[in-house]
């Protein structure tokens, strides 16, 4: 079956390993057949949520009208969610992180997604996967929380400049999970 896939993308390093790692899996899942969209949160302006609660009541997901609202309709209509990222302070970087707080304009605006899968990308520079537990523990409430079903979770310890994914397995990984989708 063809799936809209939606990747939301950390990095503000253009070519950086996670946006290779986005692109590898993205190569991987058109070349099954599905549709993707890459959205690449550090080129955008998401600011933080407000908590004003007023979601879609003005007809847009988010009242400040930021570039969430962009984003808003193509997380309507994904089916897949992947979110491909750095780790900055053993955490998310603040443009994604802003993006997925403003996930809860669904939640209080009472729009369902259809999102049924999702999976996390993730790198860092530390030689110890311990680095990704905060990460990964918000990924994975979010799974839960949302009744998603986690298809994979590809985290790549020890790269820190542009391009040191490269000699690493996890590109190949990458696509592979794509390809699987
Ligand atoms: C602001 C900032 C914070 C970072 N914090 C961490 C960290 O907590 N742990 C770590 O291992 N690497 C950290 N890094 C390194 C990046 O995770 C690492 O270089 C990664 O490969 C960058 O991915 P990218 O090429 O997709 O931008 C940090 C980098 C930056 C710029």
């Amino acid at each position: 079956m063809k799936k809209n896939v939606l990747v939301i993308t950390g990095s503000p390093r253009a070519g950086g390993n996670s946006d290779l790692l986005a692109d590898a899996f993205i190569e991987g899942a058109q070349s099954a057949g599905h549709i993707v969209m890459k959205w690449k949160a550090a080129e955008k302006n998401v600011g933080g949520c407000h908590a004003c609660e007023t979601c879609f009541s003005t007809g847009k997901a988010c009242s400040f009208d930021d570039d969430f609202n962009e984003l808003a309709p193509l997380l309507a209509k994904a089916d897949v969610l992947v979110l491909a990222t750095p780790v900055y302070w053993f955490s998310f970087p603040a443009q994604i992180k802003a993006a997925i707080d403003k996930l809860y304009s669904f939640y209080i605006g009472q729009r369902p997604l259809k999102i049924k899968e999702s999976l996390l990308l993730t790198c860092a520079e530390m030689d110890d996967m311990s680095v990704f537990e905060g990460v990964k523990y918000t990924y994975e409430h979010i799974v839960n929380f949302l009744q998603w079903s986690d298809r994979g979770c590809l985290a790549v310890p020890a790269v820190q400049k542009v391009g040191d994914v490269i000699a690493t397995t996890a590109l190949h990984k990458a696509r592979a999970l794509g390809n699987e989708l």
